[in-house]
């Protein structure tokens, strides 16, 4: 078998690439090792920067996120009970899409169903050969049997824990990583959300968020400690530590509910270096991580997909190499600033178990500064609503 690119991952990443080459005329193919059900019963975020809906509409798939998306002008703050609203529309001209990254991959999925395009689900022990040189291939096992498929290039999109970086070569890669000592906890409930825009709130009991994926469905948050088990939280306890650590009126509108999906994620930022490897292109989480706290991590997937796409259009259509050869430049230097915005509100709104009164003083301090001065809330604004391509 012989195809132009082979895409490992049929997360948002590979199957937005896939989309978008194909409706240029680009071969592909996925490689995905999970079922498409499975693939679709993880609950992720769900922010979308304006440039990520702009790309799902060029990828044909934006009827139902114009549809069903709840546009957001801004989202609050909350330190010890003070709420600070941070008016994105105001300061930047520019709104988020709230929209559940389950149905941004549904909504593909079914984009690359109609279209015939070949995927192959439940693909075991995918092997990359040869990307180093002009012609690679891949091995994989697919119904019990070992096939072999040839192509031009590799998109690794296969997630943190994927087979693409991990194929690389270790002297070829650097890594930069810190792993933060909590996690987050988080309930689905079909009820009302508490506030009509996002709520991130920092309590002396820790972080809690108030979100939501629709009018009638809410998405709820409370930092845990790493070896939390989700099994001693009961619904009622969950909503019981939420309220406590959100402002009072905040708090007043929670309305519980029994759980749709209880689980807990731990937080950690992380880059490799280059995401380039002869012709093997890493993209979204298999590239780099960033904790949730700033709703970056499928809109980091979305720019590296929007900057490889452009780059592979170019070879094939153009014959110019320059986007591939940019292609891990551009994406990296996005992605750092991800990442230190990411940082920056995990470091504000969390509780870290080894902080001092020093450290607590200049949290206070931070946001102090945020509720009185235009500029720095200017520059949490233009981050949350995403960085320039
Ligand atoms: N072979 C084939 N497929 C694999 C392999 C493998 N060895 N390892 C992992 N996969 C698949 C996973 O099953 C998953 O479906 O790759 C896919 C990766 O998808 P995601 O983890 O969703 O990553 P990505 O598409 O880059 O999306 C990034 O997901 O984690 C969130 O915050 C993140 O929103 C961001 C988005
Ligand atoms: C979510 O709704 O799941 C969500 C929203 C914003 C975040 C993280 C998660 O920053």
């Amino acid at each position: 078998m012989r195809t132009q690119v082979v895409i490992v991952g049929a997360g948002p990443s590979g199957l937005l690439l896939g989309q978008l080459l194909s409706r240029q005329g680009i071969d592909n193919v996925i490689l995905e090792r999970k079922s498409a059900d499975y693939v679709l019963s993880r609950i992720r975020a769900g922010v979308l920067e304006q440039g990520t809906v702009d790309l799902l509409h060029e990828a044909g798939v934006g009827a139902r996120l114009a549809e069903e998306g709840l546009p957001h002008d801004g989202f609050s703050l909350a330190f010890e009970g003070r709420l600070q609203r941070v008016d994105l529309k105001g300061l930047t001209s520019k709104q988020v899409t709230v929209y559940g990254q389950t149905e941004v991959t549904q909504d593909l999925m079914e984009a690359r169903q109609a279209a015939g395009t070949t995927t192959f689900y439940e693909a075991e022990n995918v092997q990359l050969h040869d990307f180093d040189g002009a012609s690679p291939r891949l091995s994989f096992t697919f119904e019990g049997k070992r096939r072999e498929i040839a192509c031009d290039f590799i998109a690794g999109c296969d997630g943190f824990h994927g087979i693409c970086r991990a194929s690389v070569p270790s002297g070829a890669i650097e890594t930069f990583e810190r792993v933060y000592p909590f996690g987050w906890l988080g309930l689905l409930v079909d009820q009302p959300p508490a506030a009509h825009e996002l709520v991130y709130a920092s309590s002396p009991f820790g972080f809690a968020l108030c979100s939501m994926r629709s009018q009638t469905r809410s998405r709820y948050y409370v930092q845990v400690p790493l070896d939390e088990k989700v099994e001693a939280w009961s619904d009622a306890r969950f909503f019981d530590e939420l309220r406590r650590r959100v402002p009072e009126e905040v708090a007043a509108a929670v309305i519980p509910g029994p759980s749709l999906e209880k689980s807990i994620a731990p937080l950690r930022s992380f880059v490799a270096e280059p995401l380039r490897f002869g012709r093997l292109f890493l993209v979204g989480d298999a590239g780099h991580i960033v904790p949730p706290t700033g709703a970056k991590g499928l809109n980091l997937a979305a720019s590296d997909v929007r900057y490889l796409f452009e780059a592979l259009r170019e070879h094939y259509a153009e014959r110019s190499d320059a986007g591939l050869d940019a292609y891990s430049a551009r994406a990296v230097a996005r992605v750092w600033k991800a990442v230190r915005f990411s940082w920056s509100m995990t470091n504000l709104l969390h509780l870290f178990p080894e902080a001092s009164p020093f450290d607590q003083r200049i949290r206070r301090a931070e946001f102090d500064y945020l509720a009185q001065s235009q500029a720095a809330l200017t520059s949490v604004a233009e981050n949350y609503v995403g960085l320039p391509y």
